[in-house]
């Protein structure tokens, strides 16, 4: 028996608890395969909890799940509760707590997946975003005065710090390195408006490149961005990008691998405890039907092994999604997929 990972289970809301379910069968499914054990703790963070107890977060959870070796996280976000509470008082504040500096999203089109992009195939969309995941936008820091009346002033600043920015920008130097297919890294950002901010990132970006002579530098501005994933989506490797650009360019990359249903992500601190999610929402109207896709969710868990170092078991995992979606799925999109959730998971467990 190989080491035992002990992971916090966090299904969240919607549809999340459902996903998550079908990932942890996989997950257990590979663990009695390649020989390691999994330890599994249910975690109630959520919108329920929240209704339930009035508190967003218990005062210890931060401590709690830095006691995992990993997180496994379904969804977050509630109809009955006001969209940014949970968002912010769960999702990103445990991605901030727990500096969890990376969201790496791959835009993977797998052989058998319809894309929306004419002409292109699994040959062409092949990348993956590194995201910065701490700070930018969505640090929190600004305000507002004279609220509600006429004079009301709203200030919302971009933070990005040459600790935050040069370590996120390294991690995508190595991942291009590691992943050692086009050996390019694009810069993705703005340095024709955003003087300052994207001023920093550039020449960190160049400082850093220096020390990666077999990684071809690249740069592109976020809006020539989009329009190359979907012109072009064969000229990206790894992108590298900050936090709210990483946020809308990969909901168009989850679009053009084949939707959410197969979009998955990981919240990387590379010294901490990461945490891994199918990019997509709780998707609320297909609770408790047995519906959803679950495979972003089992990508994610794909992606936990992988960065636990259980290399045979992510590698299993992919071959096993990659071959359920070739020969079985009518459709990636939920209720259509020719076979219920369960029945997903199901096919993939038995396919590794
Ligand atoms: C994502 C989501 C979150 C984000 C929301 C729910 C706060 O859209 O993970 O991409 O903006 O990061
Ligand atoms: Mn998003």
């Amino acid at each position: 028996m190989g080491k035992t990972y002990k992971i916090a289970v966090m299904g969240g809301d919607g549809t999340g608890p459902e996903v998550v379910a079908e990932g942890v069968k996989v997950l257990k499914t590979a663990a009695k395969k390649f020989g390691f054990g999994l330890e599994l703790t249910d975690i109630d963070y959520g919108g329920e909890r929240y209704l339930r107890t009035g508190e967003v977060l218990p005062a210890n959870a931060v401590e709690v799940l830095s006691g995992f070796d990993a997180i496994f996280l379904g969804a977050i976000g509630h109809p009955d509760v006001k969209p940014g509470i949970l968002e912010k008082g769960i999702l990103l504040h445990l991605r901030f707590a727990l500096d969890q500096y990376v969201n790496l999203r791959p835009v993977i089109l797998y052989p058998g997946v319809d894309t929306p992009l004419k002409g292109k195939g699994p040959e062409q969309i092949d990348f993956v975003v590194v995201r910065e995941n701490t700070e930018g936008l969505y640090a929190g820091a600004g305000g507002v005065l004279k609220k509600g009346t006429p004079d009301e002033v709203a200030i919302q600043e971009s933070i990005n710090t040459r600790k935050g920015v040069e370590r996120c920008i390294r991690f995508a130097f190595e991942y291009a390195r590691k992943r050692n297919k086009r050996k390019k890294l694009t810069l993705c950002g703005k340095t024709n408006v955003l003087t300052y901010a994207f001023d920093l990132w550039e020449r960190t970006f160049y400082e850093v490149a220096k020390e990666y002579p077999d990684i071809t530098p690249d740069y592109a501005h976020v809006d020539a961005t989009t329009m190359w994933m979907v012109k072009n989506p064969e000229w990206f490797d790894v992108i590298v990008t900050d936090n709210l650009f990483g946020d809308i360019i990969t909901d168009l990359g989850a679009m053009i691998q084949g939707g959410m249903g197969i979009a998955a992500g990981g919240n990387i601190n590379p010294q901490g405890v990461s945490m891994f999610e199918p990019i997509g929402g709780s998707a609320p109207k297909y609770t408790g039907k047995n519906v959803i896709n679950p495979l972003a969710a089992i990508g994610a868990g794909q992606m936990m092994m992988d960065h636990l170092g259980e290399t045979q078991a992510a590698v299993a995992i992919e071959a096993a999604i990659k071959s359920v979606v070739a020969t079985k799925l009518k459709s990636l999109s939920a209720g259509k997929m020719g076979y219920s959730t369960t029945e997903v998971g199901d096919l993939v467990a038995g396919s590794i």
